[in-house]
């Protein structure tokens, strides 16, 4: 492993005004999203959508890095470019998810584990090789009734990440270590920030016992957040203290970098909460983010899988990028969106 090389990478992916592109949706999660714009989901249509966000020159400007799904490392543009190749024209770092989805975790009703771990040290150099400089595994959390989550469930996968980043850095590639707390559910932000805190630290602690080196790697965390469904939800400057509070007490400031999720929330939301904590300052991690669904909804919702919208797509997707670029620094303003729209 060459720890040197490793952090350059990591620094890349979290440098000033950028944040990463979650393109990684699985063939399912992608048809689920092609479902409501009504656009059948085949290998082609994944493609031609997949090709007009990384040849979205200005949002790109804003992009260090882009997780993609295994489908899309080996695809070729139309014209017959591949779309690594694109991203890396565009200034960017291909990346690639590497986990195989969740299992039910036995003895642990309504909690799952992530899988992928058996082949992975075999996958990893043909990635490598395709020119994926940085990989992504997430596990997931939920916050629930009735001892969820349990000490087993997180236990069980803060270890598979761990094992994954171990494996990830002696194949010369950046882990993205993804511990998700879900948002789903009518939990408040207290009860966000308890378990938030737990996940990270015995995150933390594995990452330690499997002597992975902090220096190269790129955490991916939940906001310490309010459930969707709850009542009183936490507003934008208490998720922003909130969240900087819990990592502060949990991140070693060898870390690089920490790229949000998403998770669920909305477009401006997930924009404001970063900003929020970036005008706070005075952090020892550079603060982005790694989102899908707030960098994506809108070039979706816009395209609709008809040639004569991309354009529009290609804008709608320019402008969330511009926007977290901005956050990423703490200078984006609410009214920058009017302008906008
Ligand atoms: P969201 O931003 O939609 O949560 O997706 C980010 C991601 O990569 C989850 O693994």
């Amino acid at each position: 492993m060459n720890l040197d090389e490793l952090n350059k990478v990591a620094r890349a992916m979290v440098a000033p005004g950028k944040g990463i592109l979650a393109a990684d949706e699985s063939s399912g999660t992608i048809k689920k999203r092609f479902d409501t714009i009504g656009v059948e989901s085949t290998e082609d249509s994944r493609r031609d959508y997949r090709e007009m966000l990384f040849r979205s020159t200005e949002g790109m400007k804003h992009i260090s890095g882009v997780i993609l799904y295994d489908e899309t490392i080996w695809q070729k543009a139309k014209d017959g470019t591949p779309l690594v190749e694109l991203i890396k024209k565009a200034g960017s770092i291909p990346g690639i998810k590497v986990d195989e989805g969740t299992k039910p975790l036995p003895n642990c009703p309504g909690e799952v584990v992530t899988i992928g771990l058996d082949k992975l040290a075999d996958r990893l150099p043909k990635y490598f090789e395709q020119g994926a400089r940085f990989a992504k595994w997430r596990a997931v959390i939920d916050i629930g009734a009735n001892g969820i989550p349990s000490y087993t469930c997180i236990r069980a996968n803060v270890h598979a990440l761990a094992r994954y980043a171990a494996l990830c850095q002696a194949a010369q590639i950046v882990p993205i270590v993804e511990p998700e707390v879900l948002m789903d559910g009518d939990h408040d932000v207290e009860r966000c920030a308890t378990v938030t805190k737990l996940v990270l630290k015995l995150t933390f602690e594995e990452l330690y016992f499997n002597r992975v080196a902090l220096e190269g790697i790129v955490l991916k965390p939940n906001m310490v957040i309010s459930g969707k469904k709850n009542g009183k939800r936490a507003g934008i400057e208490e998720v922003a203290e909130r969240t900087v509070k819990v990592l502060k007490n949990c991140v070693p400031g060898a870390v690089p970098g920490i790229a949000f999720l998403s998770g669920g929330q909305s477009d401006e939301e997930a924009t404001a909460h970063l900003d929020a904590m970036n005008k706070i300052g005075n952090l020892p991690w550079a603060l982005t983010f790694s989102y899908g669904r707030a960098l994506q909804h809108a070039p979706q919702t816009t395209w609709k899988g008809k040639s004569e919208n991309v354009a529009a797509a290609q804008r709608a997707f320019s402008h969330r990028a511009k926007m977290n670029g901005l956050a990423a620094l703490g200078q984006w303003k609410a009214d920058m969106e009017k302008k906008a729209a």
